[in-house]
């Protein structure tokens, strides 16, 4: 079977990961990836189904193809990722456009599908989690003109949690956590391809719990532990952590792994505990500042990025000025702000979405605002004093620039040698004016 590939992917980082090990399965089957629809025979969509825009953009796309699929009778179109699990139906009736409908946990399976599609020519929805793990399939990117040398690495997947507004559970399942042993085993393997900065993925990554191969169980901190005595790995960053289940085995973490970077995305998602408790969040503002107060007590650097839903059923006015109070406190740094989504089969598709649009988008103004203005804080703190980089690679528009990131994602650029490729090395911020990215010296 030979084919020519085009892929395209929407949604979180682990959409975007799973991508990747299409792309190497495919490969392995000897088929050509190319980077315009127009020129491919397979197109492959990896989707997300978080908020109705998301879904919008995948059935928008589909629409696009139907001109192109009516001239080429050999073109077969097919959806996998998070809208395949949560609106197969819609996806067959209303485009009758699509081909195969594969789950995000069967994606290892695509090969066989397509095999099997056009041996028969019927439509195919794959939706099983087996039992193989898809993640056996390492992700193989290295491009050779650029050394990569960070990248991340599932280590569990699924969700337990049911926030009302929320399809993940839904549409990714029950938790499941890889073994440790695995993890490691591609972590070692990353790690002798260059690779020195690991973010571990999932969505929540501290409701992990692995089994070892004898049996035991490896809690979250226990695989940070592990993980943290592998050499080459000079930082873990970790992505995306509940509040629920941050407990203190993980929070002590910070005071025994230097490894692990002083900057933490901890979705908050509203300020008002009336709110909190409609979105099903299980903690309140007073148990997460706790959180954030503990960590910070470790680790007195730590800056926190957030995730915040405005507009959600029932959020007045003084629920609003609650969020904006605790941005201001916390000074959370660049975070993501989304406007309530109603979506298909959870809790809250059936509370009234009350709040109308133009109000909507004014709360997300007013909290882009203070964040904008916390960047801007943030910098101000680092102005003159040293920070730790990777050094990734060159400038594209001044090649006489190497750049790096901070533990806290800022792209420093600063003058130096190549030999400093691929090293964490110290540089003094020395100009903050742009918001972006940042300049320094060696
Ligand atoms: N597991 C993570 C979040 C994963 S989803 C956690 O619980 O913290 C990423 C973000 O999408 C969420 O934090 C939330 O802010 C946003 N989101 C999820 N469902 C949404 C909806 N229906 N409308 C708007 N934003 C939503
Ligand atoms: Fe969605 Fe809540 Fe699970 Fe996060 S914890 S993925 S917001 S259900
Ligand atoms: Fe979207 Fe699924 Fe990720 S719904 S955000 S692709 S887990």
């Amino acid at each position: 079977m030979y084919r020519k590939v085009y892929l395209k992917t929407w949604g979180c980082q682990m959409n975007h990961y799973d991508s990747n090990k299409i792309l190497n399965l495919l490969k392995i089957n000897n088929n050509l990836i190319v980077d315009n629809y127009k020129d491919s025979d397979l197109i492959i969509l990896n989707t997300c189904s978080i908020r109705k825009k998301s879904e919008n953009k995948v059935f928008n796309f589909i629409e696009k193809l139907r001109s192109f699929k009516k001239t080429n009778s050999n073109l077969i179109i097919c959806v996998c990722g998070c809208l395949s699990t949560h609106l197969k139906d819609k996806i067959f009736l209303r485009n009758n456009l699509v081909d195969i409908i594969c789950g995000p946990q069967s994606i290892h399976k695509l090969n066989k599908l397509i095999y099997k599609f056009i041996k028969y020519k019927k439509k195919i929805i794959y939706i099983k989690s087996s039992k193989i793990d898809k993640n056996y399939i390492y992700n193989k990117d290295f491009d050779n003109n650029n050394i990569k040398l960070s990248t991340y690495v599932t280590i569990m997947e699924g969700c337990n949690k049911f926030c009302s507004y929320c399809v993940v559970p839904y549409t990714r399942g029950k938790e499941i956590s890889r073994s440790p042993e695995k993890i490691i085993d591609e972590i070692c393997y990353l790690s002798n391809n260059n690779i020195r900065e690991i973010n571990l993925l999932g969505q929540n990554v501290n409701a992990y719990s692995g089994t070892f191969d004898d049996g035991n169980l490896c809690s979250f901190s226990s695989l940070l532990n592990i993980i943290s005595k592998i050499d080459k790995i000079k930082r873990i960053r970790f992505t995306t952590s509940n509040p629920y289940n941050f407990n203190n085995d993980i929070i002590n973490c910070y005071k025994n792994i230097k490894k692990i970077v002083s900057y933490l995305h901890l979705p908050v998602q509203s300020g008002s505990n009336k709110i909190l408790k409609l979105m099903r969040r299980r903690y309140n503002i007073e148990l997460y500042k706790e959180l954030i107060n503990k960590i910070l007590y470790i680790r007195p650097n730590m800056i926190f990025s957030t995730d915040f839903i405005v507009g959600f059923p029932g959020e007045k006015e003084k629920d609003f000025l609650l969020t904006l109070d605790l941005i201001n406190e916390l000074k959370f740094d660049h975070s993501y702000i989304f406007i309530y989504s109603p979506r298909p089969g959870t809790e809250s598709f059936y509370m009234k979405d009350n709040i109308d649009l133009i109000e909507k988008k004014r709360r997300f103004k007013e909290i882009k605002l203070l964040i904008d203005n916390n960047i801007i804080y943030w910098n101000k703190k680092m102005l003159n004093n040293n920070y730790k980089i990777l050094v990734e690679g060159y400038s594209k528009k001044d090649s006489k620039f190497l750049f790096g990131r901070t533990e806290n994602n800022r792209k420093v650029y600063f003058i130096g040698n190549k030999n400093l490729l691929g090293k964490l090395i110290n540089v003094n911020i020395t100009d903050i004016s742009n918001k972006n990215y940042l300049y320094g010296n060696l």
